[in-house]
């Protein structure tokens, strides 16, 4: 066993897969989640794949008591990796008390707990929006982050502002923050995935839902962008890889494999598909014709951002290995788990 690790949103999007790869790597697995944007049944899922039913603490980490009795309760915790935060663009910029609560909360009170616990390792899950618009792709971790052009952008800029002040300060903890790309897809079994609440708002899920006829047709948002087809360009990282990158960020923090208190990391393919092309792959992979019409631009997108992973490459030993139509299977054999489940 190579320690306990706590896993705040365990039970959401990537935290289920992290906690598969985790438990796989042989860490033992707690996960706090207040269950707003997921459900128990993941640990089904979870088990299933990996024969272990992670420990689960249902509650919510913006309550600092409720994380010290956790900590009690499970001694010797290494290394933390903080998923649980308040996610959605659009519902940011409607409820920003809500997300600047809740996301800085969260952290302060981890980063608060951990010298008092011997907590070792943090791992953030920050963002490729902390970029902004690049001025030159693929973007490397060292250019300039822009200001963000949401709440939700805001809190993950503050968040890793915040890790470096605790940590200028002498606080005894390392921390890895991970910008990620767009996380897409399922884990191969389709025992765990994506679950969005009410109409999606990313792309991918909103492919597999109008592949499902939930919805009617996707719309594109925009093909006047100077790209080479005009759609905008994105960075997709398959959702497992994500995951094994959390698991290369914590064994090089406990393993002492630096002597850096704090590193960032990309983590994408290095490679930027365009949504049109992204499309193109669905169809392509899963043998199927997708309903879609250009409409105009989203307000507030990026035009083109894709990874450059080199350091993640080199310094994690981390590659993205799965590719694009492999990646829009899983997508695909997920959004069919749900219909057979009976959930959408
Ligand atoms: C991708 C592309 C859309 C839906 C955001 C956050 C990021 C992250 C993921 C957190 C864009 C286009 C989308 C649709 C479309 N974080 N699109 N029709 O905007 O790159 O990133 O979500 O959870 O921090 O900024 O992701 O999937 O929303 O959009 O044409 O119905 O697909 O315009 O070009 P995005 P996305």
């Amino acid at each position: 066993m190579k320690g306990r690790i706590l896993v705040t949103g365990g039970t959401g999007f990537i935290g289920s897969h992290t906690t598969v790869e985790l438990q796989n790597a042989g860490y033992e697995v707690i996960i706090i989640d207040n269950l707003s944007n997921s459900n128990r049944e993941v640990l089904d899922g979870i088990e299933k794949i990996s024969g272990v039913r992670p420990a689960f603490v249902e509650g919510d980490c913006t309550d600092i008591a409720t994380l010290r009795s956790l900590f009690e309760t499970y001694p010797g915790i290494r290394g933390i990796i903080n998923f649980a935060a308040s996610k959605a663009v659009g519902e940011s910029v409607q409820k920003p008390i809500l997300y600047y609560r809740n996301n800085l909360n969260i952290l302060l009170n981890l980063l608060d707990l951990m010298p008092e616990f011997g907590v070792k390792g943090f791992v953030f899950s920050s963002s490729c929006t902390v970029y902004g618009e690049p001025d030159q792709n693929p973007i490397t971790e060292d250019a300039p982050t822009k200001k963000a052009t949401s709440p939700y952008g805001a809190t993950k800029q503050i968040c890793e502002d915040i890790i470096a002040d605790v940590i200028k300060s002498g606080s005894p903890i390392k921390a890895i923050l991970l910008r990620y790309f767009n996380p897409i897809g399922a884990h191969p079994s389709a025992e765990i995935g994506e679950l969005p609440n009410g109409v999606p708002q990313n792309l991918v899920p909103y492919i597999t839902q109008t592949a499902m006829g939930i919805r009617k047709e996707l719309s594109v948002f925009g093909n006047d962008y100077n790209t080479p087809d005009g759609s905008c360009i994105r960075d997709f990282i398959n959702i497992v890889d994500l995951a094994r990158a959390h698991v290369a960020a914590l064994d090089r923090m406990l393993e002492d494999k630096s002597d850096k208190a704090l590193e960032v990391f990309n983590i994408g393919t290095g490679e930027g598909l365009s949504v049109l092309q992204l499309i193109d792959a669905f169809e392509r992979a899963n043998g199927l014709k997708l309903p879609y019409k250009i409409v105009g631009r989203r307000e507030g997108d990026i035009e083109q951002i894709w990874a450059d992973p080199k350091r993640a490459n080199e310094v994690l030993g981390w590659h993205a290995q799965v590719g694009i139509d492999d990646t829009m299977r899983s997508a695909w054999r997920w959004q069919q788990r749900l219909r057979e489940r009976g959930i959408m």
